[in-house]
């Protein structure tokens, strides 16, 4: 039984959570930074650990004002993540677990959002098989125990979210491109271009999605192309290797639960093709939990407390952390 209090700041989200025993969502607090980089078509880091800054003193205060419980525990993300924003995150978190005299619990940015699915309806239970699918990150990881982590398959190039991002600028779609391609796809035909499902035939459980951008480049300087019906064969390509590769690592592993988490989680077609067409069960995160949040930090840090893995205050940011170190 533990009531940890969650910091995420990695990149451009402040997330602020407080969750009991790694499920229950007691508070949950979410600055996001859109608006603010919106105009980069990106994220700029140094303005991002300025905004985390102006921040997060008001949303822990919100969130601590919101709960009755006392808090066992402190988790912030250590990394990977933007150097500035993770440190603005984890100083906090290592300042507040020294005055309240609490332990603190750094957590790995990706170990965050497998535990996202922790806090659905229904939890998942270890050993799994997991689909990391974000802005940075595009991984099949065999999940064999909390906090053991196996990484089968990973992507050479562009993360399937980031593909999603800069595909939405060739568009003049807004940031980030993820939401505004589902949207614009919505109204267009998905065969009207056949983009290429990269390392398809591999028979491994790499991903390649720089190819797929450049397609969608080269279909747009050969004419006219309607940019509804782009999106829409852009995401049909996008999803159909997660399919395909998912697939391929199910029947290698005999996994029979799957967790889906990270930001290109949210995508519809995503969720919609992953719960009829596998044979196994899918856990896929509640949608606000998709993108980066507190509450993913808290329950994960649950779980580190709970198996006393604690850090001190020589823990410092690490934009590179390994999955399997941490
Ligand atoms: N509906 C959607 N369809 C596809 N992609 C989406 C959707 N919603 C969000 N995304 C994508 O999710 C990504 C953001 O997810 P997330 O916040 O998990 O990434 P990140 O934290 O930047 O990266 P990482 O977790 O790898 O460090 C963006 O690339 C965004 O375009
Ligand atoms: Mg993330």
């Amino acid at each position: 039984m533990s009531v940890i209090l969650g910091i995420e700041s990695s990149c451009d989200e402040t997330g602020i959570a407080v969750v009991k025993n790694g499920r229950e969502v007691l508070a949950n607090e979410l600055a996001s930074q859109i608006d603010v980089h919106k105009i980069f078509g990106g994220v700029v880091p140094e303005i991002a650990s300025r905004q985390h800054t102006k921040i997060i003193s008001q949303l822990v205060a919100q969130v601590m004002d919101s709960i009755e419980e006392p808090i066992d525990a402190i988790a912030a993300t250590q990394g990977p993540g933007l150097m500035g924003s993770l440190m603005v995150g984890l100083s906090f978190a290592k300042a507040l677990a020294y005055s309240w005299k609490l332990p603190f619990v750094p957590v790995h940015h990706i170990e965050g959002h497998l535990f996202s699915a922790f806090l659905g309806e229904k939890a998942p239970e270890f050993p799994f098989l997991s689909l990391v699918v974000s802005g940075g990150h595009t991984q099949i990881i065999q999940c064999h125990a909390p906090h053991h982590y196996e990484i089968l398959g990973t992507t050479r190039d562009d993360a399937v979210g980031e593909s999603f991002d800069k595909v939405a600028r060739l568009l003049n779609l807004s940031y980030p491109g993820g939401p505004s391609i589902q949207k614009a796809a919505a109204t267009g035909d998905p065969t009207a271009f056949d983009f290429p499902r990269a390392m398809r035939n591999k028979g491994n459980l790499e991903f390649s999605y720089s190819g797929l951008k450049t397609a969608v480049l080269y279909a747009l300087q050969e004419g006219e192309a309607k940019v509804e019906d782009v999106a829409a064969s852009f995401q049909a390509a996008a999803i159909d290797i997660l399919l395909i590769k998912i697939k391929q690592a199910i029947q290698q592993t005999g996994a029979t639960q799957l967790v889906i988490a990270g930001g290109v989680a949210a995508n519809q077609l995503l969720r919609d093709r992953t719960t009829t067409e596998l044979d196994i069960e899918v856990f896929l995160p509640p949608f606000k939990y998709c993108i980066d949040n507190g509450a993913m930090i808290a329950a994960a840090g649950h779980s580190r407390f709970e198996h006393g893995l604690f850090g001190d205050f020589g823990t410092t940011p690490n934009p590179g952390l390994p999955l399997q170190a941490s």
